[in-house]
């Protein structure tokens, strides 16, 4: 049976239903869960055709390897080779939005590790989640539950928009606390990177690991180690331009900006924080479509947001998106990655073009 969707209480996961999707993915099925996050796509880590599954109803390439999820700590060691520093990271951020890159174990398919020496390993920090995995008792493979390129799921109904039917069971459980994916640190090099800004941020892993690098692939300057920062990413159909500096210069330029393009017949979305909204008159608001995403000053909100604000836009058919910009600081980083990205990272999706820190990264 194709595209079950259910609905789960976050807090108490009713067990039969729990039960029934770790029978799903014993059989080699595909379950599609809460995560703290993001929606995720599961399959047995160890079930190599299932794995595949999840590439074929993603669309994802096939050098983009999965991160293994676990129920219990104690289950990395299956998967994986765990460092003492690794150690350290577990027993301070996991459960949690914390991936972290180690050693692969020889055992684990190569569809999971796209190839490489190496796998991602996290604990979700999701009731749900965690009664999935240690009902089923073994790791699971999960990217995130959408189609390869769009914004990452953070709702039930954005999973079933996206992948509906393609998958062999959905636990709904409401929207995701975090919103935005883990962090991804890779552990194999002398000095431990950040591969991807998310859900830790750099500050919290430099009080612990003193120094952390950035992937020079963040700030567009190399090739990037994890595979899936290099393509077009968490994009909306939409267009989406990037509008620099600090409200009130910022809502000003936005508008100018949605007035010119309304002038040549788009229409326009704007993104923004309840600080830029405050600015808008009557007229910005009846005009365009409006997401507004929190304070400046609490960037879990927006982060949290971020992505409902994009598919809302896609939903009400708007062609361009205008979007705020972030400090990158804190989770401001992630925010700037995934808003780089979904504008398709260049600089000439910027307006105007980028200067200062908001060209970086
Ligand atoms: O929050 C999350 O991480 C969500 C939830 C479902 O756990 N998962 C998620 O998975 O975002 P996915 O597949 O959408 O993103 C995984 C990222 C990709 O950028 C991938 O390239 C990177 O992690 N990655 C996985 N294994 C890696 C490895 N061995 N070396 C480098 N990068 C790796
Ligand atoms: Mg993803």
């Amino acid at each position: 049976m194709r595209g079950v969707c259910v609905r789960v209480t976050p807090a108490r996961p009713e067990r039969f239903l729990i039960h029934r999707a770790a029978a799903i993915l014993r059989r080699g099925g595909l379950v599609a869960f809460p995560t703290e996050t993001v929606y995720g796509l599961g399959a047995v880590a160890f079930a190599a055709g299932a794995v595949k599954r999840i590439f074929a109803v993603k669309g994802r390439p096939a050098d983009n390897p999965l991160i293994v999820h676990v129920g219990y700590r104690w289950q990395v060691k299956d998967v994986a080779r765990v460092t003492p520093q690794a150690r350290k990271l577990m027993r301070l951020f996991w459960p949690g939005p914390l991936t972290l890159v180690l050693p692969a174990r020889p055992g684990l398919p190569a569809e999971v590790t796209a190839g490489l020496s190496t796998v991602g390993v996290r604990q979700p920090d999701h009731p749900v989640a965690l009664a999935l995995l240690r009902t089923l008792g073994q790791p699971v493979a999960a990217p995130s539950a959408n189609r390869s390129g769009r914004p990452s799921p953070t709702t039930g109904r954005h999973v079933r928009e996206d992948l509906g039917g393609q998958v062999d069971m959905i636990l709904e459980a409401g929207p995701c606390r975090v919103g935005l994916e883990s962090t991804v640190l890779d552990l194999t090099a002398e000095v431990p990177v950040i591969l991807r800004p998310g859900g830790i941020s750099r500050e919290a892993l430099e009080r612990i690991l003193g120094q952390v690098a950035l992937d020079p692939a963040l700030a567009g300057e190399a090739v990037p180690k994890s595979p899936g920062q290099k393509y077009r990413h968490y994009a909306p159909r939409a267009e989406v331009q990037l509008v620099p500096g600090e409200p009130p210069g910022l809502a000003s330029l936005m508008v100018s900006r949605a007035t010119e393009l309304a002038a040549g017949g788009r229409r326009v979305g704007l993104l923004v924080s309840e600080e830029t909204a405050a600015c808008f008159g009557e007229q910005v608001r009846e005009k365009y479509h409006l997401q507004v995403l929190g304070s400046r000053r609490q960037l879990e909100v927006v982060a949290g947001r971020l992505y409902e604000a994009l598919l809302s836009c896609d939903r009400r058919g708007m062609e361009v998106i205008l979007a705020e910009t972030f400090p990158d600081r804190g989770l401001g980083l992630a925010i700037m990655n995934r808003l780089r990205k979904a504008a398709g990272a260049g600089r000439e999706n910027t307006f105007p073009p980028a200067t200062g820190s908001a060209a970086r990264l």
